[in-house]
């Protein structure tokens, strides 16, 4: 497995990912968004054959915050570790960059990644009744950047 940064061309990929993957529905645009926000945030994990297999878009809330603003890993391949080295090469990214805590939000009832993180030392600060456009609720975890576990 390779990790590296994204660019313009794994785009296309990176959204069928997404759109398999994630619950709500984003407009492409918002992964070039995302990618003109903060390049190095934005990050891949390719097979040895080179196709990208899964993504995390990491956004800039503030001088020492960092969000895990979309994580996923293709269905076939997770349960592998790439999700935990997406998760801890965007924490080393915003250590570089002097930031040291990073946050989520994740549906309430997506027990397997809050457990995912929660095994990665984040904890539950706060509900958030209503935060998705369907009405769902989400929670938000907060961890540190430095915590690399
Ligand atoms: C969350 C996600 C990114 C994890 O990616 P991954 O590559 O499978 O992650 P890893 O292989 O590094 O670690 C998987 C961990 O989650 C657990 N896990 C993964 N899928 C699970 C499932 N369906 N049920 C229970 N546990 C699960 C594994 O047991 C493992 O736990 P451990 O290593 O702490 O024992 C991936 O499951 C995914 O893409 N989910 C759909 C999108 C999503 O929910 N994104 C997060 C929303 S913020």
């Amino acid at each position: 497995m390779i990790i590296r940064q994204m660019s313009e061309e794994d785009l296309p990929r990176v959204y069928a990912i997404a759109m398999s993957s994630l619950d709500e529905y984003y407009l492409p645009e918002v992964f070039s968004y995302f990618l003109n926000q903060w390049p190095g945030g934005q990050i891949v994990a390719c097979s040895a054959a080179g196709k990208v297999i899964g993504f995390i878009c990491g956004s800039r809330l503030g001088p020492d915050r960092v969000g895990i603003a979309l994580l996923a890993v293709e269905r076939q391949n997770r349960c592998q570790g790439i999700g935990s080295e997406l998760l801890a090469t965007l924490r080393r990214r915003a250590v570089t960059e002097g930031a040291y805590t990073v946050q989520l939000e994740v549906r309430i009832e997506n027990k397997a990644a809050i457990d995912f993180y929660r095994a990665r030392g984040f904890i539950i600060a706060e509900s958030l009744p209503m935060f998705y456009s369907n009405g769902g609720d989400a929670i938000r975890m907060i961890g540190t950047t430095v915590q690399n576990s």
